[in-house]
């Protein structure tokens, strides 16, 4: 994962790359680093956060360049010497990497064959040690980049900076992104959009195989692999930086649960036909005319969004006449899938960069299947791969934990479904009434987050207990799923989902007064059905909380209530809560919720 800045030009380069390394810190945060050339080179790295960097700047510096670096371990520990930049022997070279080098164990080898000394146990320290080994034998600086380029073999976002030319970053990508940023005679690299908005909203985003020359006077980019030249298009991004502040709340992931009604109603807007009998898609129009041969629909992408394309997949295969999958992108891509011009793959990610949902998106394409995104972050490298797509408008989701990117991703899918059920069988006072209900979905959310008290207590009265089940079924189960994971990912205690119905199969015999069971049941089609999963777990002594807008007769141990709605859109007003509780258990925890342990934000390495 990793995020990785480059800045050069008129501004104090030191806290505009500090700054932009906070901004990605989502992507990584057990260690990280700086270089900058000023009056003179300085370079720091720690364990630890971006604050603490910082902290090792206490006197003013001029620099105007350098390049940073956020780090998630993959090769090597979480130590200093692991930490970027990293250099080569005579600490000229300076290279900050987000990726993972394949090769870099064979290499490694040649290079200290031939003397290399080696500062640490990483892939990426390679990269330095080679380009200083072109320059010895002769080549010049960015020939001797184009040589390790075409070397190394795996995924990099890469950002090099040579002390004996202080006046140039030289950036490259291959299968990790890395943006370009463009302002008056200054210049700013990053691993997405976010550090770009400090300085300008005029970006490009590198492409694979790409390169970028950045000194202080222009750009060039060119392709590594054949050296031509090549025209990219800027593109505008406004991106409000405002959004991406903790406005007065504790952290991050309450904020942003308590924007997920506004995350539905930006995810609508503009998309609901006046007269509310259908949808409009501008990225489904788009693609329509090749959609008149559809018979599948495989809906992908990992962790919460894999949840949201199971729901998906209930959904569809509810009001749409084609076979529907929900695959999880890390499996889908090593499979055997017959993938046709008859079937559409529907990438879901909020951040868009994902590697393993990109990678299956890839795929998928590349043998003749039409593609789809439902991503967040615009400009995002999974937007840029597919046929089309919609943006969710959820506004930057910074914690690590997915909440208002799912609620908006739902959303989505209610929208498409609408769209191409219309195109079908559906009438259309059935797509007004599911579309009317949906516009009533933010303000019941509303209501739900007004109790919280209500989950704090129950918060309080469950910190003891170290296992929980999640139950479901049917349009519950994605919402079972997504209670676990959210409990487990930041309060780290063992958290599973099953299908309400699959508990009498073998997960009820841990049952007893120490498990509590989290029971989706609204008061939809198969309520009954849940209940009496529910009772089954009563009569083995668990405890009980149950969501829900109907509430049986015998005493349940806890109630959280719901306002009713239509059956499918029950998954809106049931994960809020979830997401509440889970919140508010690490919080009582103390936990670092925003950055849990051993996970980053955007998870860009297989
Ligand atoms: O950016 P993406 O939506 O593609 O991310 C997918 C997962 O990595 C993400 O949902 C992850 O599971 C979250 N930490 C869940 O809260």
């Amino acid at each position: 994962m990793c995020g990785i800045v480059g800045y050069l030009g008129k501004r104090n380069a030191l806290e505009i790359i500090l700054k932009g390394l906070e901004k990605l810190e989502y992507r990584g945060y057990d260690s990280c680093g700086i270089v900058v050339y000023g009056e003179k080179l300085i370079l720091k790295k720690t364990v630890g956060m971006v604050k603490d960097l910082k902290e090792l700047f206490k006197e003013k510096i001029k620099a105007d360049i350098g390049i940073g670096h956020t780090r998630w371990a993959t090769h090597g520990g979480v130590t200093e010497f692991n930490a970027h930049p990293h250099f080569d022997c005579q600490k000229n070279i300076f290279i900050v990497h987000n990726g993972i080098i394949e090769n870099y164990q064979e290499l490694k080898k040649i290079l200290v064959n031939k003397g290399h000394l080696f500062n640490s146990e990483t892939d990426s320290e390679v990269i330095a040690h080679l380009i200083e080994d072109f320059i010895n034998q002769g080549d010049n600086f960015e020939a001797s980049v184009h040589k390790t380029l075409n070397l190394i073999q795996g995924t990099f976002a890469l950002l090099i900076f040579n002390k004996n030319e202080p006046n140039k970053i030289i950036a490259a990508r291959f299968s990790s992104p890395l943006v370009l940023g463009i302002g008056k005679n200054e210049f700013i690299l990053a691993s997405d959009p976010l550090p770009i908005s400090l300085i300008t909203d005029r970006m490009i985003f590198l492409d694979d195989s790409e390169m970028a020359i950045v000194n202080k006077e222009g750009y060039e980019i060119k392709s590594y692999v054949n050296n031509l030249k090549i025209d990219k298009k800027t593109v505008g991004l406004d991106l409000k930086v405002k959004t991406t502040e903790k406005e007065g709340f504790k952290h991050y992931m309450i904020k942003e649960i308590f924007e997920e009604p506004i995350a539905i109603e930006n995810t609508l807007r503009g998309r609901i036909l006046k007269d509310k009998t259908g949808t409009k898609i501008r990225g489904l129009e788009e693609i329509y005319h090749k959609l008149k041969n559809l018979k599948r629909i495989i809906l992908t992408g990992c962790g919460t969004a894999y949840y949201a394309c199971l729901y998906g997949k209930y959904l569809f295969e509810e009001f749409l006449p084609y076979i529907i999958e929900a695959e999880i992108a890390s499996e889908l891509r090593y499979r055997k899938i017959n993938y046709d011009q008859e079937t559409l793959v529907i990438a879901i990610s909020q951040s868009g960069e994902t590697i393993d949902t990109l990678e299956a998106l890839k795929e998928a394409k590349n043998k003749g299947a039409i593609t789809f995104g439902i991503i967040n972050v615009p400009g995002s490298t999974i937007a840029r791969t597919v046929d089309a797509g919609m943006y969710t408008y959820a506004g930057p989701e910074m914690a690590v934990a997915s909440t208002k990117a799912l609620i908006s991703q739902i959303t989505a899918l209610i929208l498409i479904m609408i769209y191409l059920a219309r195109k079908n069988l559906m009438k259309p006072e059935e797509a007004k009434n599911i579309l009317e209900e949906l516009e009533k979905i933010p303000d019941k959310i509303r209501y739900i987050l007004g109790q919280e008290s209500l989950i704090i207590d129950l918060a309080k009265n469950l910190i003891n207990y170290k296992n929980f089940y999640f139950l479901g079924r049917k349009f519950s189960l994605p919402v079972a799923l997504e209670g676990a994971l959210k409990l487990k990912e930041i309060s780290y205690v063992h958290s599973e989902a099953y299908p309400a119905g699959e508990m009498k199969h073998g997960p009820i015999a841990l049952i007893d007064e120490n498990f509590p069971v989290f029971v989706i049941a609204p008061n939809d089609s198969l309520y009954q059905k849940t209940i009496s999963n529910l009772e089954e777990i009563r009569a083995r002594k668990g405890k009980v909380i149950l969501i829900s807008d109907k509430f049986p007769e015998n005493k349940i141990d806890y109630l959280i209530s719901i306002p009713s709605s239509l059956e499918i859109l029950y998954p809106l007003l049931t994960i809020p809560s979830l997401h509440l509780f889970a919140y508010y258990f690490a919080n009582l925890l103390d936990l670092s919720i925003d950055r849990p342990r051993n996970l980053a934000k955007s998870v860009t390495v297989e």
